[in-house]
């Protein structure tokens, strides 16, 4: 059986190695701007044979066991990026999400792609020096026109993370009307619960619980996320249902676990007969008041609800003595180990769906609707046990932590997370050094740090 395998064995590492010499001949047009250099890597490599979901099955699929080895390939590399969506928003000159931004430099730092055994039969796939470097030159440059406009010091403009703006334009009149109706209690059934019995401002935008309470002591089943900076998320929920803050805001009043509202006649019909709200609503909204003009004021509102001034970011607007040595190494740390992929650009995460592997769920038992993430919304496979990866500011006063609100601490959260996204195990210094760097993440709201 051995003997067997040795000329099998020479064959395929003399394919790979000629592979290699053959493959140094180069795809790059000779001049280009950093969008048009990359987007000619990414096109002529091949790298949109496993990410992206119209890519034909080929030929060589059939053939038993290689065929199962390049279609598992072919769904992880999806499940891991699409690369479509980019590469139109390239080619319009568009930036594209911070998280395929990161992954897409970490892959070329690491020349991990295309995997070996794809190299190995598509010798032009094989990235070359220059290839490569034309893809960290295109991330650097990219990482800089993210952060324009953004308060961080020269010297960090090419960070992956930058701090949040102090503040975002907003209509003052609709925001303080959104105030009103967020700790409003007439938006739920019986008149018991606002926004702000699950999202309270004292208690980092959470409730703290596993699962929250709603109307009648109903709990629902998946863990409350912040609303601190939720605006600056790609979308909203776990599973990404609602596409920004305003379609958000149209969910809890009259989902029955949550608010509990019969519609939102039941809702307005209380609000109308208050004057004092009402001719406020028509200073503002000429229709007065209406559901739509309600989920607009609350994601209004929602815009205000920044916490600029962590150590961390007055960090990165150069004040060097903000953070602490430890603090320091553990975000280098952070960066080393790739959770800065997904945790990046100025919400340290919300710009993408991303896997929780299976073992973690396996681990954990018990496997729920709400677990298969992402899938409940597109019902596609690739899509199975995908999250909207959540902002890591202010997560050390948010606790419990995923969407199962199963982690108690930041600690754990931090080595589940090496566990299962950076496939590796550190020393308890460094873990303890991560969290540090994870608690100076704790901004302010209406000046005062968040308890
Ligand atoms: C044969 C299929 C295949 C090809 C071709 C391929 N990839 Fe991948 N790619 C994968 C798989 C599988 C993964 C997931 C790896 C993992 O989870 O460990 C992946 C992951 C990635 C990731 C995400 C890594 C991360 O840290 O999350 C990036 C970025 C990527 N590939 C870029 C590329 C680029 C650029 C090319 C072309 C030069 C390419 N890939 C070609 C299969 C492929
Ligand atoms: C009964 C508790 C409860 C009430 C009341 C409630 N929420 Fe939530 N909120 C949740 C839960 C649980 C989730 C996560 C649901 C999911 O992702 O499927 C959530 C998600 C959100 C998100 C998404 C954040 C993110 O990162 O995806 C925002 C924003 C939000 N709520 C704002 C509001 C507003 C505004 C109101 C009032 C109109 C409100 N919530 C009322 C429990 C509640
Ligand atoms: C491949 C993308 C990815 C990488 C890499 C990654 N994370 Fe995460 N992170 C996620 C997702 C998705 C979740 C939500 C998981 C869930 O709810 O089941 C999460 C959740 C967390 C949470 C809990 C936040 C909360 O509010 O519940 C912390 C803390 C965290 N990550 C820290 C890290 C650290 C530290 C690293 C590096 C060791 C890291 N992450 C690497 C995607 C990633």
């Amino acid at each position: 059986m051995k003997k067997k395998l040795i000329p099998l064995i020479a064959l395929l590492l003399a394919v790979v190695l000629l592979g290699v010499f053959v493959a140094h001949s180069t795809n790059l047009p000779e001049s280009g701007t950093p969008d048009e250099l990359v987007q000619a890597v990414l096109l002529e490599n091949q790298c949109l044979a496993c990410h992206n979901p119209d890519a034909p099955v080929p030929f060589y699929a059939k053939i038993p066991v290689a065929g199962k080895l390049i279609a598992y390939d072919m769904f992880a590399g999806l499940r891991s990026i699409n690369l479509n969506a980019p590469l139109i928003n390239l080619q319009q000159g568009k930036p594209v999400a911070d998280s395929v931004r990161e992954k897409l430099l970490r892959v070329a730092e690491k020349n991990s792609m295309p995997p070996l055994q794809y190299t190995a039969v598509h010798w032009k796939s094989w990235l070359t020096e220059a290839e490569r470097q034309a893809i960290i030159d295109w991330a650097m440059y990219a990482r800089q026109k993210a952060a324009q406009g953004l308060p961080s010091a020269a010297e960090f403009k090419k960070e992956p993370v930058q701090p949040l703006p102090d503040k975002i334009d907003i209509n003052p009149q609709k925001a303080a009307l959104g105030k009103i109706l967020y700790f409003d209690t007439r938006l739920s059934g019986d008149n018991t619960l606002s926004c702000a019995s699950c999202h309270d401002l004292k208690t980092g935008g959470v409730d703290r619980s596993k699962y929250s309470k709603g109307i009648k002591g109903q709990f629902g089943d998946i863990n409350a996320p912040t609303v601190f900076n939720a605006a600056l998320n790609f979308c909203q929920f776990w599973d990404g249902r609602a596409k920004n803050l305003e379609e958000q805001a149209g969910g809890p009043p009259l989902n029955p676990v949550e608010m509990g509202s019969k519609d939102w006649d039941q809702i307005i019909s209380k609000l109308d007969k208050d004057a004092a709200l009402k001719a406020q609503f028509a200073k503002v909204y000429p229709d007065g008041i209406t559901a739509k003009n309600i989920t607009n004021a609350i994601a209004e509102f929602e815009l205000t609800l920044l916490t600029p001034d962590s150590k961390f970011d007055r960090y990165l607007k150069g004040d060097k003595a903000a953070m602490t040595k430890d603090e320091i190494e553990g975000y280098e740390l952070f960066k080393e180990h790739g959770c800065a992929t997904c945790h990046a650009g100025v919400n340290l995460g919300g710009s993408s769906f991303e896997y929780m592997n299976g073992d973690y769920f396996a681990h954990r038992g018990n496997i729920a609707k709400p677990d298969l993430g992402r899938l409940n919304q597109t019902k596609s496979p690739v899509d199975e046990h995908k999250f909207k990866t959540p902002t890591l500011r202010n997560v050390a006063v948010t606790a419990p932590y995923y969407h199962d609100g199963s982690v108690k601490t930041l600690k754990e959260a931090t080595e589940l997370m090496l566990k299962h996204q950076s496939h590796t195990s550190l020393p308890d210094s460094d873990v303890d050094k991560i969290v540090k760097f994870l608690e100076a993440l704790t901004g302010k709201y209406e000046g005062e740090l968040l308890k």
